[in-house]
């Protein structure tokens, strides 16, 4: 399973490759904003720091300028995927990007019948909103289920799942148990999926047992 962090803050991606676990980066208009930066700057630095693909979301709902913006933003960096939302004119623009080689994740995806079309249409990545979800009353995982589903009926669908939105750790493991290729993670939950009361309290256990022998592992 590939982990993206979903976010435009450069710091605090520098410091999440550190970790060797960072896989791609998805930002969204949102996270651009909230970033207070120009988008092409945010992106070209992120590209610089990370090799994977790296999303950055058109803002035009038409088509023209969907695909003026996603040609655009796909210039900045060789791994630059183009983001377009799950409406009509969306897939147009990911079918048209697409062809011009161009990867694109379809976004804002909310059911089933969505991701067939994002998949028919070509995108690289669909990105089910599992938390938006959960927070309308629905189940967020049973969307990331079906997908995964669907898609294994067609070996010509090549779009990868990116389960999007994800809110705790437990979105994490459910979607890694479904086999979702992706999630992209805000750095928050990132940096919770190493915690565990029991880690803590056994380090702490054994550095105690350890300082009362008077040894240290002389390593030479
Ligand atoms: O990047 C899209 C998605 O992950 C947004 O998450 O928490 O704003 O619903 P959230």
């Amino acid at each position: 399973m590939k982990f993206f962090v979903d976010t435009a803050d450069v710091a605090e991606i520098r410091s999440l490759v550190e970790t060797g676990f960072i896989d791609g980066v998805t930002t969204n208009p949102s996270l651009i904003a909230q970033s207070g930066r120009r988008i092409e700057e945010a992106i070209a630095e992120i590209c610089s720091l990370v090799s994977g693909p790296v999303s950055a979301e058109v803002t035009a709902t038409d088509l023209n300028g969907m695909l003026k913006e996603g040609r655009y933003l796909a210039k900045i960096a060789s791994n630059v995927v183009v983001k377009v939302p799950l409406t009509p004119e969306g897939l147009k623009a990911c079918r048209a990007l697409t062809q011009e080689g161009t990867l694109v994740n379809v976004t804002l995806c909310f059911s089933a019948a969505q991701a067939i079309l994002a998949a028919k249409a070509g995108a690289s990545f669909i990105s089910p909103f599992i938390g938006r979800l959960d927070d309308v009353g629905e189940t967020g995982m049973d969307l990331i289920h079906q997908i995964i589903q669907i898609y294994s009926n067609y070996p010509d669908f090549h779009t990868q799942v990116l389960a999007a939105s994800i809110r705790s750790p437990l979105h994490v493991i459910e979607a890694a148990r479904m086999g979702a290729d992706v999630a992209t993670i805000p750095p928050k939950i990132l940096h919770q999926l190493y915690k565990h009361p029991l880690t803590d309290k056994g380090l702490l256990d054994f550095l105690d047992d350890w300082q009362k022998t008077g040894q240290q592992i002389i390593a030479i």
